[in-house]
């Protein structure tokens, strides 16, 4: 898979460690930065991530911040986007087989390395469960999404 990762000032350590994580996973990275200690705004960069992977052009997306909660507000802003933010194995695994997100949301300042690698595995392995049940819930969200859009 095409993974885009995209951090701010408070998460880019935990992406820098992610990065080749993912890759001997397999998978090819796409990183948005940011990449040094001077501040940014996280919107920036949920938004460069997400739009790559409502665009197809990436199949997932993982943003880091200092605890993952402004960049996945952010995220769920994209129509399309299904952001979860993850500090668990638990909630790894359900969050792709109940809610089919397509972005994970870490915090650097919440978990350490290891469980987010943890986590980025899990959640990158594990399969939507397809059928009408947790597939009927989020054409509701999706509705709700279409419910608040704004046509010009
Ligand atoms: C940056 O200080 C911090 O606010 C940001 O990384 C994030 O935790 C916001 O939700």
């Amino acid at each position: 898979m095409k993974i885009a990762l995209g951090a701010d000032h408070a998460g880019y350590r935990l992406k820098d460690v992610i990065i080749p994580f993912i890759e001997s996973l397999g998978h090819q990275v796409i990183d948005f930065g940011c990449s040094c200690a001077d501040s940014v705004d996280y919107p920036d960069y949920a938004l460069e991530v997400c739009e790559r992977v409502v665009a197809g052009e990436a199949d997932k997306g993982i943003l880091i911040c200092g605890t993952g909660i402004g960049m996945s507000i952010a995220a769920n802003k994209v129509p399309g986007i299904r952001c979860a933010l993850v500090s668990d194995l638990f909630s790894a695994k359900a969050t792709r087989e109940h809610n089919d997100t397509n972005v994970l949301a870490l915090g650097e300042r919440v978990i350490g390395p290891g469980v987010a690698e943890e986590i980025v595995k899990i959640w990158l392995e594990t399969e939507f469960s397809q059928g009408p049940r947790h597939q009927n819930r989020i054409n509701k969200v999706k509705s709700i999404e279409d419910r608040f859009a704004i046509h010009p």
